[in-house]
């Protein structure tokens, strides 16, 4: 039996308690954050890439929430992995470049302004700098977490443009239909399973743009003592 979190499901967020996860609620709710989040959207818009907007970053936050809170982590850690989550792509509204390292140094200077700790800023932004495919490694469970969250979102409505101007990216993210993340009932497996439409993206062509980041969501799950499972279409890939 696999417990899962599919993204086609319509659910009121469990990480809106605000006496489970303060911290989280009060950078969601926080005006600067927010800014940040639909700013970084313009700067990739403005490049032709995928969304990253809310929908990006709601799911990679139930994501995050979802696969520590079935490992059995206490709430202060899940706490801390949203905030990593809800912020850890406002770093491209500097440049797409290096965008997790900026990332990071702009949710330190938002959660230093609002007077959180250190001892838990440093596991956020930890996470957040090292969320990237280019030069990331999963450095600790948040880590994990928050990349396996990430590099799985993979979907038809991520892309933004109009199918005469796709580029290999989005044909591959278009040809996603479903997509859902499970972890097994003995906590020994996370599952990744996608529904791809080949008409639009051949499996080959799939794994030469995602390949990089299925290779980072296994080292990720092993950091969470976790196997990966890749399926596509039925087929155990990876
Ligand atoms: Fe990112
Ligand atoms: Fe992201």
């Amino acid at each position: 039996m696999l417990e899962s979190l599919n993204v086609n499901e319509n659910t009121i967020s469990i990480y809106d308690d605000i006496e489970r996860f303060p911290l989280f609620n009060k950078v969601k709710a926080n005006h600067d954050v927010s800014v940040y989040i639909n700013e970084q959207d313009k700067t990739l818009s403005a490049m032709g890439f995928t969304e990253h907007n809310y929908a990006h970053v709601e799911i990679v936050k139930d994501r995050t929430g979802y696969i520590l809170e079935t490992l059995g982590y206490d709430d202060h850690t899940i706490d801390l992995a949203l905030c990593a989550a809800w912020m850890h792509d406002i770093g491209n509204v500097v440049n797409r470049v290096n965008h997790s390292q900026t990332g990071a140094i702009m949710a330190f200077n938002i959660l230093s302004s609002i007077g959180v700790p250190s001892d838990d800023i440093a596991p956020i932004i930890r996470a957040i700098g090292n969320h990237d495919e280019g030069d990331g490694i999963p450095v600790s469970l948040i880590s994990a977490a928050l990349i396996l969250s990430d590099k799985s979102d993979v979907r038809r409505s991520r892309v933004l443009k109009e199918m005469s101007d796709f580029d290999k990216h989005d044909k591959v993210n278009y040809s996603v239909t479903s997509s859902s993340l499970k972890i097994n009932e003995q906590h020994t497996l996370v599952e990744l399973n996608l529904e791809v439409d080949t008409e639009y993206s051949e499996i080959g062509e799939f794994f030469e743009i995602f390949m990089e980041r299925f290779l980072l969501c296994h080292r990720a799950a092993k950091v969470l003592n976790l196997d990966f499972n890749l399926i596509i279409n039925n087929q155990k890939l990876m």
